[in-house]
């Protein structure tokens, strides 16, 4: 069976020089701990600070001083991070045993995709993983990666026999070629 997540951070591990990253939606921080790993330096950002806390905890229980943890909303992006971002994630929908009333939603995601693609860099990936229980986001997601320039290569990759299985959509930046 596949993993989605295992299978979104194989995507962004085929990038070799990986500056900046950051993870649109820290969670429990296993992608914020991932994106560390690989990167000089990664920002996480999460709405809730339990979130924000169970991040950091992991952090640093495995030795990574390399993350920005931001306790804020993922639109406000370009209130944070002044570079060019080499990878991002995005892991969208609620807290896994927290409150599910908390969750992205396709205004803010869509908002904060927008920042975020205006400073993604040269061959910039951006990996979205996507979950059937909010059709609303997931059209709004297409919608918005299916109009993108030419100079994006928009993907998704989707388990076809699997209806309620999550899926990805990738947004990688060609610009250089
Ligand atoms: C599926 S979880 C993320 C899982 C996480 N990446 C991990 O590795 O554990 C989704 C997270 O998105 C957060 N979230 C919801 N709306 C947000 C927003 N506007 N900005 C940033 N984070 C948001 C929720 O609080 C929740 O923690």
């Amino acid at each position: 069976m596949i993993d989605i997540n295992e299978l979104a951070h194989r995507i962004i591990s085929e990038k070799i020089n990986v500056n900046v990253s950051v993870d649109m939606t820290s969670g429990n921080g296993h992608d914020t701990l991932f994106l560390a790993r690989l990167s000089d330096h990664t920002y996480a950002f999460d709405i809730q600070t339990v979130a924000i806390e169970s991040t950091r905890t992991l952090l640093e229980n495995n030795n990574q001083t390399n993350v920005t943890l931001i306790n804020d909303s993922h639109e406000k992006i370009l209130n944070y991070v002044k570079e060019k971002i080499d990878a991002a994630i995005y892991n969208l929908g609620y807290l896994p045993g927290s409150d599910k009333t908390v969750m992205t939603n396709s205004i803010s995601t869509v908002n904060s995709l927008d920042h975020l693609i205006s400073i993604l860099a040269e061959e910039g990936i951006i990996v979205i993983v996507l979950y059937p229980h909010n059709p609303e986001e997931i059209a709004a997601v297409v919608e918005y990666t299916s109009k993108l320039s030419p100079s994006y290569d928009c993907m998704e990759h989707k388990i076809l026999n699997k209806e309620s299985a999550p899926f990805l959509i990738t947004i990688k930046s060609n610009k250089k070629c």
